[in-house]
């Protein structure tokens, strides 16, 4: 006596909604590096393009093609001459995660030191998701 018993039907939703409450509470969290945009990331490759190629046709140019770069060793792009720095980073096990890149885009003279990528960096961490996100386009 005096315990509430709830119906099948009722307990099956009030799980539900608090499954679904939970999932908007952690997906946001789960997913930190994953909010960058492919539009805006287009733009910040403009900066890339110089010395990188994506797409189909995509050829090694002053830098590596950028095809399937996100989930790569490092160093490992067919045909490119890559600096001792490089190949060791992916000899030594370096792999373009998302978050591996997220560092290193930031300051890639600091990241590798002896790279031969004359590029600053990316100051904003914003334009360095975007540039990730646009990058997985291009398996
Ligand atoms: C001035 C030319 C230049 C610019 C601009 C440049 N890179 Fe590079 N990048 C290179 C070179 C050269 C290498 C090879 C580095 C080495 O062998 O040490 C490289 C290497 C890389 C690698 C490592 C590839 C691998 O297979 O390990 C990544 C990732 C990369 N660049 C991403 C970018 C992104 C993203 C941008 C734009 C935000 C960018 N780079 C801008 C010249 C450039």
């Amino acid at each position: 006596m005096g315990s509430v018993t709830l119906g099948a039907a009722a307990r099956a939703t009030i799980v539900g909604f608090s499954a679904l409450a939970f999932a908007m509470i952690l997906l946001p969290a789960l997913a930190p590096a994953q909010d960058g945009s492919v539009e805006a990331g287009a733009d910040v490759f403009k900066k890339c393009r110089a010395c990188h190629d994506v797409g189909p046709n995509a050829k090694n140019k002053v830098g590596p093609l950028l095809n399937g770069i996100i989930g790569r060793k490092a160093g490992t792009i067919d045909g490119f001459s890559y600096s001792e720095a490089n190949k060791k980073a992916g000899a030594g096990g370096l792999v373009w995660s998302d978050e591996v890149m997220f560092e290193y885009l930031e300051k890639p003279l600091s990241y590798m030191p002896g790279t031969k990528m004359a590029f600053a960096g990316l100051k904003d961490p914003q334009d360095r998701k975007d540039v990730i996100a646009y990058l997985k386009q291009f398996k």
